[in-house]
């Protein structure tokens, strides 16, 4: 199969290409953690444009960059001619002569469309607002990492309580690909078809390829039973729709929100995910995200595991960079 360009939405991959991304990913963090040095993007530029704040993503990018010999350049919100005084074309076409790989978090799914249509190097799509695909590479990393013991990837119930954002549409777009159950327990009107029927058609056919199945209801019994992970994200609502705080509250609480009354309705060794930023007190309680049954802060760690694979992948490095691990840990 030729090899893809961008990485713009997971579902653009196979299975075993979005598997082997993650794999490599969880052998250079095994690579980088036993201290052996890892110079393959030596001399790269990466340029990361931000046309909205980040924490993680952000600091994924620039220290994968570093750690694999290479270099981050912060392009961020207002800092460069992004579509205001140049168009999305030109400025694809000027950062391919100036870089070696783009990032690019953008308001409008179209704009990291344009820019990979018209680069001649890679883009990797740091997050639209129609999905979140690094993220899902980080996730399906920790997933991965804290699989129940017995069960196998395609075991997996994997449920998504609350609004139908990007994260909600990328989890369920990845679940189904990977062959796993999704389930979104959300309240009608916030449902990933309320936002875009596009989701359940890709749904529908990644499940016939892959036996993976999908729910959306507002049944919490029925959502929660036999979950092995639990996810949430923040009810701020799409870009074109951002809820006040009494909005969201009204729409969404307390039904919604994660506690361990909840998690007691999931399987007995369910663990709790979050992409984050959270919003404590909104979507989850103090008490699920501070708990051992959470697994928040290794997701974050692992949106930089996710990142040094696809930056390699990307860059076409992938078995280089698998044959100098095997070899470090005498594989
Ligand atoms: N989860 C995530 O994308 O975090 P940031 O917005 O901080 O990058």
């Amino acid at each position: 199969m030729e090899m893809k360009k961008d990485f713009i939405d997971t579902t653009d991959f196979s299975k075993e290409e979005l598997l082997d991304i993650i794999n490599l990913g969880i052998l250079i963090k095994e690579n980088l953690k036993k201290g052996f040095p890892l110079n393959v993007l030596y001399h790269k530029s990466l340029g990361m444009i931000f046309e909205q704040t980040s924490t993680r993503t952000r600091c994924s990018f620039e220290t994968a960059m570093t750690q694999l010999g290479g270099h981050a350049q912060f392009l961020a919100p207002g800092q460069i001619q992004l579509g205001a005084h140049e168009t999305l074309k030109d400025t694809a076409k000027v950062l391919s002569r100036l870089l070696d790989i783009i990032m690019a978090r953008v308001n409008r799914h179209d704009s990291v469309c344009e820019l990979a249509k018209n680069s001649s190097i890679p883009v990797i799509n740091g997050m639209s607002d129609y999905n979140h695909p690094t993220q899902e590479m980080g996730d399906f990393t920790t997933i991965i990492e804290h699989m129940p013991p017995g069960k196998k990837l395609e075991d997996l119930k994997i449920v998504f309580v609350g609004d139908a954002t990007q994260v909600c549409a990328s989890l369920l777009m990845t679940t189904t690909k990977l062959g796993a159950h999704f389930v979104q327990f959300g309240p009608k009107g916030y449902q990933l078809q309320d936002k875009n029927p596009k989701y359940i058609e890709i749904a529908e056919a990644n499940c016939k390829i892959s036996g993976g199945s999908y729910l959306i209801t507002d049944d919490e019994d029925e959502a929660l039973k036999d979950a092995d992970f639990v996810y949430t994200d923040v009810w701020y609502g799409l870009y074109d729709a951002e809820l006040s705080e009494e909005e969201r509250m009204r729409i969404f609480y307390p039904k919604y929100h994660v506690d361990m009354d909840m998690m007691k309705k999931a399987a007995p060794h369910v663990k709790f995910m979050h992409c984050l930023p959270a919003s404590r007190g909104e979507e989850v309680s103090d008490e699920v995200i501070d708990s051992d049954l959470s697994i928040v802060i290794d997701e974050a760690e692992n949106r930089l595991t996710s990142i040094r694979a696809l930056l390699v992948y990307f860059m076409g490095k992938s078995e280089e960079t698998k044959e100098i691990c095997n070899k470090n840990l005498g594989r």
